[in-house]
């Protein structure tokens, strides 16, 4: 994928169906990851976040690490080998499925996204891939999902899955009922099935940085932690609890200020 993306040029020709004059959160995403898939309207935007809360490139960086540790820990310790992964991003380095082969060869797993942009990449980078797929559907609509991977046999859904929810849901408003969307789905899978979350908590130095996202392609909702702690309810979470995306079992002793921890997030397992 390295290969990809270096030769990605920034430029900001734009491929046919694609809107590149309205701020777009994965491309946002991408931008403060250091990626070369965005146009100038994600830059300014993006920019305009990283000059209000400029611990965003922190959070971001931070989130993606903690994503592969938490992959690694389910393929290589809690032996599942079924991914679900809503929301999927922009491929970079390390991504889910490249390090769920590593560590439980021949795991499956579906990357889902409402971005088109993310699936074309997402498919361009999985061609050689047989267990591995990338699926347009949409979080808001969670009962589908689990029917088109059951229907097409991606996942055996009566063995456990790995759901991962990263940096997603604070994409979901209070009306789509986030809360509903998660319990549909966990309630969709066998025991012994895991969910992992991270959310951007709601802080009074985020308040003014996430407005900005008001003008891109979907919000950002801030969660109280105890909010956040609630899509885990009837479910047993995991060590060390819910903490910041950096202090989820970190590989070496970094400082990070209090700021950089605004993203939550939590691994729990489906009794
Ligand atoms: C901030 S990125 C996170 C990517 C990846 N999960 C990670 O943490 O590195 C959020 C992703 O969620 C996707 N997304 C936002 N709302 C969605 C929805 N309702 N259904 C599916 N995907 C959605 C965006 O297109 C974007 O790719």
């Amino acid at each position: 994928m390295s290969v990809l993306r270096a030769d990605a040029a920034r430029s900001d020709h734009t491929p046919p169906g694609i809107d590149s004059t309205t701020p777009n959160v994965a491309r946002m995403y991408d931008y403060y990851l250091g990626g070369k898939d965005n146009y100038a309207a994600d830059r300014a935007c993006a920019d305009e976040v990283i000059r209000q809360a400029p611990h965003v490139i922190t959070m971001a960086r931070e989130n993606r690490l903690f994503l592969g540790r938490a992959v690694r820990y389910l393929a290589g310790e809690m032996g599942i080998n079924q991914f679900l992964d809503i929301g999927a991003g922009l491929p970079t380095r390390e991504n889910v499925h490249q390090v769920a082969q590593r560590f439980a060869p021949g795991a499956r797993t579906v990357y889902i996204d409402n971005d088109p942009v993310v699936l074309s990449h997402g498919r361009a980078l999985l061609m050689s891939d047989d267990h591995t797929w990338v699926i347009k559907q949409d979080l808001r609509t969670p009962d589908e999902i689990l029917d088109t991977v059951d229907t097409l046999g991606l996942l055996n859904l009566s063995r456990p899955v790995a759901v991962l929810l990263v940096a997603v849901l604070h994409f979901i408003t209070d009306d789509e009922d986030p809360y509903r969307i998660v319990k549909t789905l966990m309630n969709g899978l066998a025991p012994g099935s895991h969910l992992v979350i991270s959310h951007v908590e709601r802080r009074p130095d985020l308040e003014t940085a996430a407005a900005n996202y008001r003008h891109a392609s979907s919000p950002v909702i801030l969660r109280s932690a105890e909010d956040v702690s609630r899509f885990f309810d009837g479910m047993d979470l995991l060590d060390p609890g819910l903490v910041g995306v950096c202090d989820w079992h970190p590989e070496h002793v970094t400082y990070f200020s209090d700021r950089e921890r605004a993203l939550r997030c939590g691994v729990a397992r489906k009794p």
